[in-house]
């Protein structure tokens, strides 16, 4: 029997949609080389989004996600200036991604930080320190803490403007994604490095409480517990020594980020957000209104985050890794986008669509 799946397709704002034309083409050629089916519905979700419809995340939106066995979304936002066109509750982050999140209890996003040996010129690290490459797995947390605390801004008996913005986690929150992380560490190299800051944090005290209560059924699995501040340091200086780490929604919004860093470029780095019932894949970098209609953004984070839904959500291992392998070989056999490299004569500059083209030549041969 056809395996059939309905896929919400939001392609988002600026760059989104150059890069999402990409990697829908992936669904495509799956088609016609597995007895599979997949239907996509494309909805508005964003900037775009407020300035046809009136919301960020409009109602249709909602219901086509609703009845989606998955969800695709691009990067979505506008320039700062442009922002300011979108009253401050529908601004994309606030409008659209944060009650996407909300709306499916995406607690775990799977953020890999994953460089293979031949792509390490794109890291600006030295090659002696990530001559092996880099294989990180980086798992936030993404719907409590601060992020979804509660919030007051009001005038104190001082006349003195103040503002609480609240660190909030139930003990359950912070089990379902401590164990989540286990079990990837348990299927790696059963390593965990355990990122907080309780030498200063109530919430990093009761999160490490939490973590050595969920441990005792994972004792098979090393722990590793390190500062957040220190975690950034590492990461820098030898990010070999990591394998999965875990951590709070805003500390791994930042050290995610890091990682887009040490990797060369945000654009490096799709993402998997994972709830009990559904999921919703992302690349974890914003929408580059600056080079937006180029043809020149690298669709590699979002045909990465097609990988990974095929992966996590339809249990389609062997293809997801096909697809890893076909991006790797267009790099490297020498080619890349200008948002990613410079011209030399090792490299071949080449368009968003063209990378496309290639990496869709190199899955067709390997599928
Ligand atoms: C990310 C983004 C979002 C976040 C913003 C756009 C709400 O930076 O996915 O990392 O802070 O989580
Ligand atoms: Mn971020």
């Amino acid at each position: 029997m056809t395996n059939a799946y309905k896929i919400a397709v939001l392609p988002g704002d600026a760059i989104g949609p150059e890069i999402m034309a990409q990697a829908i083409r992936v669904f495509g050629i799956l088609e016609a080389k597995r007895d599979v089916s997949f239907e996509l519905i494309t909805a508005p979700f964003g900037a775009h989004a407020y300035f046809e419809e009136g919301k960020a995340f409009p109602d249709s939106t909602k219901a086509i996600c609703d009845d989606a066995d998955a969800i695709l979304k691009g990067p979505v936002g506008l320039s700062h200036e442009e922002s300011k066109k979108i009253p401050v509750e529908e601004q994309p982050e606030r409008g659209a991604i944060l009650p996407l999140r909300a709306r499916y209890n995406t607690f775990a996003n799977f953020r890999p930080i994953y460089l293979s040996p031949e792509m390490t010129h794109f890291s600006p690290l030295k090659q002696e320190i990530i001559k092996d490459g880099i294989d990180i797995l980086l798992i936030r947390e993404l719907v409590g803490g601060l992020y979804f605390g509660k919030k007051e801004r009001g005038i104190n008996e001082e006349g003195q403007r103040y503002v609480h913005e609240l660190l909030e986690y139930t003990e359950e929150q912070i089990r379902q994604v401590l164990i989540v992380a286990f079990e990837q560490a348990r299927q790696r190299k059963k390593k965990l490095h355990n990122i907080h800051k309780s030498n200063v944090l109530m919430s990093s005290v009761f999160w490490n409480e939490v973590l050595d209560e969920v441990h005792t059924e994972y004792q098979d699995v090393e722990v590793v517990h390190l500062l957040v501040d220190a975690a950034a340091t590492a990461l820098c200086l030898n990010p070999g020594q990591f394998d999965v780490m875990v951590m709070e929604n805003m500390f791994g919004d930042i050290l995610s980020d890091q990682g887009g860093g040490i990797l060369g470029s945000l654009g490096l780095m799709p993402s998997a957000c994972i709830g009990p019932e559904k999921a919703y894949y992302e690349p974890s970098h914003g929408s580059a209104p600056d080079i937006a209609g180029q043809n020149i953004a690298n669709p590699y984070s979002m045909i990465g985050s097609v990988a990974m839904m095929l992966e996590m959500s339809f249990n389609m291992k062997e293809e997801s890794a096909m697809v890893w392998q076909a991006m790797k070989s267009v790099f490297e056999a020498g080619f890349s986008t200008a948002d990613l490299s410079k011209s030399n004569e090792d490299i071949q500059l080449v368009s968003t669509d063209e990378f496309g083209d290639k990496v869709m030549a190199k899955l067709e041969e390997l599928l």
